[in-house]
């Protein structure tokens, strides 16, 4: 069954936009019903329009709690038929009500190695730090910030001399592979969360060839069409 897909973003959109292509080549069985934007100037909405997607803009200064918000913007989204929602960069932190709203059925995506680098500028983070490998997570959402269970992650290694720019664009390569795939396995109705844990059913076929990817490693391994 193809998922009914409801994308929050703030920003450029690159993420959005690596889903969409997957949809455009078949190997991602699902209809993106809304692109919803808490900025009104998140280049994401154009990406959107370009591929004649529907848009929305909520600004939260118009409401009075956050909670009140998240309600309006999961209101928007299920009356848009969305049934599982994508957060792709979407600099917000969502209420209990918005996750309850939805089943436990919220991805995010994180440019860090969870639990290490939440929160904003993980890669200059991980740079500041001095880590040695660096990479990205795509996660159930719970409550609480970039924290739930964590369906996969890609690792790269943070090399002499790399700054946070080139290491930001590597991350980004990387979640451009692991979001679309991630959101397919969800599809396919193969991802377990239990205790906290996400196990994933069935193996599939696995990627012939992940030598552009350069020196990584994604576990679980991405599988043909990703
Ligand atoms: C991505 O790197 C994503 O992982 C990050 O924002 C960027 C959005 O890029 N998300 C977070 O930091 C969430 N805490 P995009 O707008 O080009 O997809």
């Amino acid at each position: 069954m193809r998922l009914q897909l409801g994308v929050l973003l703030s920003g450029s959109g690159s993420n959005l936009q690596a889903v969409i292509d997957r949809i455009e080549q078949g190997s991602l069985q699902a209809d993106i019903r809304l692109v919803l934007a808490n900025r009104p100037g998140a280049y994401g909405l154009q990406r959107a329009t370009r591929h004649s997607l529907s848009t929305k803009v909520l600004e939260p200064s118009g409401f009075s709690s956050r909670q009140d918000y998240d309600l309006a913007v999961a209101e928007a989204l299920k009356s848009a038929g969305a049934q599982t929602i994508a957060l792709a960069g979407y600099m917000r932190l969502v209420s209990a009500a918005f996750i309850q709203r939805f089943q436990g059925r919220v991805l995010n995506i994180h440019p860090a190695l969870l639990p290490s680098f939440k929160g904003l500028q993980a890669q200059k983070q991980a740079v500041d730090y001095g880590v040695r490998i660096a990479g990205a997570t795509v996660h159930f959402v719970d409550e609480q910030l970039d924290h739930g269970p964590i369906i996969l992650q890609a690792a790269a290694p943070v090399t002499d001399g790399l700054d946070e720019q080139e290491l930001s664009r590597r991350i980004l390569e990387l979640e451009h592979r692991i979001y679309p795939q991630a959101v397919q396995w969800l599809a396919e109705g193969r991802l377990r969360v239990r205790q906290g844990r996400v196990t994933l059913e069935r193996s599939g076929e696995p990627l012939a060839d992940t030598q552009e990817l350069g020196p990584c490693l994604i576990q679980p391994p991405l599988e043909r069409g990703f």
